[in-house]
C-alpha cells in the first residue's frame, strides 16, 4: 500500500483519500513510557509497565539504563524493571547512547548528577545541536560536574556525579525537560529544590514520583520536592499518547466522509492544547469513557470531517500542545480565514526547527504559511494541497505531518526519510492504513 521507492529511501504516500474510517488503539505515551524506565530504575524493588511505547526514542532510554547495570526485561510492551535504588547505578564502561531523544538526553543528565559515578553521553546528529545549558547550568548551580562542548551545551556530555545541594530554579523556558532534571538531581540533593516555570510544562514526571510514593508539593507554576526521598517500585499502564492522537485527530478532521475513534488517550490537562484548538476552530469531536489510570486521565476520542475556522494560538497554551504544532499548522491550511500560531520560539530547538521545517514542507505542497520570530501564520484560503517531494529531515513529527497533508493531496506525494517515523510511532503507517476506506 505505502510502495518503497527506488531512489534513497523516497516513500510514496496515499493521496487523495476518499474517506478515513475506523477505531485505533494508539500506542502508549512518550513522555510517560521514558519516566516509567527512568523511576523504575531508581526505585526499590520491580516495577511493571504494561503499554510500553516501544518507539526508538524509549529504547534509547531502556538501553542507556542497561549499561547503567540495571535489569530490564522487555516482552513486546511489557516491561519489567528491577529496581535497586540510586545505589545500583553501576559506573557503565561504554558511552550512553540517547539516539534522538531529548527526554533521555536530558532527564538523565539530572539524574545521573547526583550518583558517585562517571558517565559519558553522546546522541545523533540532531541532538548534538540541541541546546543542553538550560539544563547544565542550574545542574552546576547544585554542584554538579558536567562537562561538553561549548561550555557543556552540547553533546557530547560528561558527568562525574557528586553530591548536591537543592535550589531554587526560576527557568526562563516552560520546559518540562529542564523541570524533571532538575526534580530527579533533587532526589539525590541536601535540602529542598524548586523548579518554577513561566508556564506550566506537562507534568508527567511529578505525578509518576508521587505513584512511586514520593512527596512532591506544588504551588501555582512552582513545582518542589526534599532530596533523599526514596521511590517503592509500582506498576503503571501506560494511556496512549495524545501527540500520536494528534495526527489521527487532525486527519479525521481533515478527510472528506471520515470518522475516526482514537481509544485509551492520554488526556492529562498539561497536554490536551489540541483538543482546545480543534474545539476553537469548529471540529466535530466527541469526548467518551473518560477515566483515571496510575494517576492520569485517558479518554475515547471521536473526530468526524469538519468545517473549521482559522484562530490565534499562543501564549498559556503553548506548553500544552507543543508537540502538535506541526499537524495544527496542516489542520490550519483547511480552516476557513487566517491562523497565527505566536510564543512559539521553543519549535526552534526540537528535533528539527519546526518553524522552518514546517512552513518548508507544507510550502512544497502548496499550502499558503509563512514564518515568523516565534511561530507562522498559515493562510486557509487557498486549501487543496498538491503533490511534490517532501523530507521529514529526520523529525518523525515532521514525516507524520506530512504523511497527512498528503491523504488530502490532488497528486503524487513522496517522502524521504520516513523511518524517522519509528522515534515516537513505529505502527503509524499500519494505523493509516487500516483507516483508508477504497473506493
Ligand atoms: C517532553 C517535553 C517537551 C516535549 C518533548 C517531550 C518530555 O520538551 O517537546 O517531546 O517528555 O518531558 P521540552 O521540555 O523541551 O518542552
Amino acid at each position: 500500500m505505502f510502495s518503497r521507492g527506488g531512489i534513497l529511501d523516497l516513500l510514496k504516500l496515499r493521496t487523495n483519500i476518499a474517506s478515513l474510517k475506523g477505531s485505533i488503539d494508539i500506542p502508549g505515551d512518550k513522555s510517560i513510557s521514558h519516566r516509567s524506565i527512568m523511576l523504575g530504575a531508581i526505585a526499590q524493588g520491580k516495577t511493571i509497565v504494561d503499554n510500553f511505547l516501544l518507539g526508538d526514542d524509549c529504547l534509547s532510554t531502556i538501553s542507556c539504563f542497561e549499561k547503567l547495570g540495571v535489569k530490564i526485561t522487555q516482552d513486546h510492551n511489557h516491561v519489567e524493571i528491577e529496581g535497586a535504588g540510586f545505589g545500583g547505578l553501576r559506573e557503565p564502561a561504554e558511552v550512553l547512547d540517547t539516539g534522538n531523544s531529548g527526554t533521555t538526553t536530558r532527564l538523565m543528565v539530572g539524574l545521573l548528577s547526583g550518583v558517585p559515578i562517571h558517565t559519558c553521553m553522546i546522541g545523533d546528529e540532531s541532538i548534538a545541536k540541541r541546546p543542553m545549558k538550560r539544563v547544565t547550568e542550574p545542574l552546576r548551580q547544585m554542584g554538579a560536574k558536567i562537562d561538553g562542548r561549548e561550555d557543556g551545551n552540547f553533546t557530547p556530555l560528561a558527568i562525574r556525579g557528586g553530591s548536591l545541594e537543592g535550589i531554587d530554579y526560576i527557568s526562563p523556558v516552560a520546559s518540562a525537560q529542564v523541570k524533571s532534571s532538575i526534580l530527579l538531581a533533587g532526589l539525590n540533593a541536601t535540602g529542598i529544590t524548586s523548579v518554577t516555570e513561566p508556564h506550566k510544562s506537562r507534568d508527567h514526571t511529578e505525578r509518576m514520583l508521587r505513584a512511586f510514593g514520593c512527596e512532591v508539593e506544588e504551588d501555582g507554576l512552582t513545582v518542589k520536592l526534599k532530596g533523599g526521598q526514596k521511590l517503592t517500585g509500582t506498576n503503571i499502564e501506560v494511556p496512549g499518547d495524545i501527540s500520536s492522537a494528534a495526527f489521527f485527530l487532525v486527519a479525521g478532521a481533515i478527510v472528506p466522509n471520515s470518522r475516526i475513534t482514537l481509544k485509551n488517550v492520554g488526556m492529562n490537562p498539561t497536554r490536551t492544547g489540541i483538543i482546545d484548538v480543534l474545539v476553537k476552530m469548529g471540529a466535530r469531536l466527541e469526548i467518551k469513557n473518560e477515566r483515571i489510570k496510575n494517576n492520569e486521565p485517558i479518554a475515547d476520542l471521536t473526530i468526524q470531517t469538519s468545517e473549521l475556522t482559522g484562530i490565534e494560538i499562543g501564549g498559556d497554551i503553548i506548553p500544552r500542545l507543543i508537540d502538535e504544532i506541526p499537524v495544527i499548522a496542516l489542520l490550519a491550511s483547511q480552516a476557513k480565514g487566517k491562523t497565527v500560531i505566536k510564543d512559539a520560539a521553543e519549535l526552534k530547538v526540537k528535533e528539527t526547527n519546526r518553524i522552518d521545517t514546517v512552513v518548508g514542507e507544507l510550502s512544497k505542497l502548496g499550502a499558503v504559511i509563512e514564518p515568523t520570530d516565534d511561530g507562522m501564520i498559515i493562510y486557509g484560503d487557498k486549501k487543496q494541497l498538491t503533490g511534490g517531494e517532501v523530507h521529514s529531515h529526520g523529525d518523525h513529527r515532521i514525516g507524520m505531518m506530512l504523511a497527512v497533508a498528503a491523504c488530502i493531496a490532488n497528486d503524487e506525494v513522496s517522502l524521504s526519510d520516513s523511518e524517522s517515523i519509528s522515534v515516537s510511532y513505529p505502527s503509524f503507517f499500519e494505523h493509516l492504513n487500516g483507516l483508508i476506506v477504497e473506493n
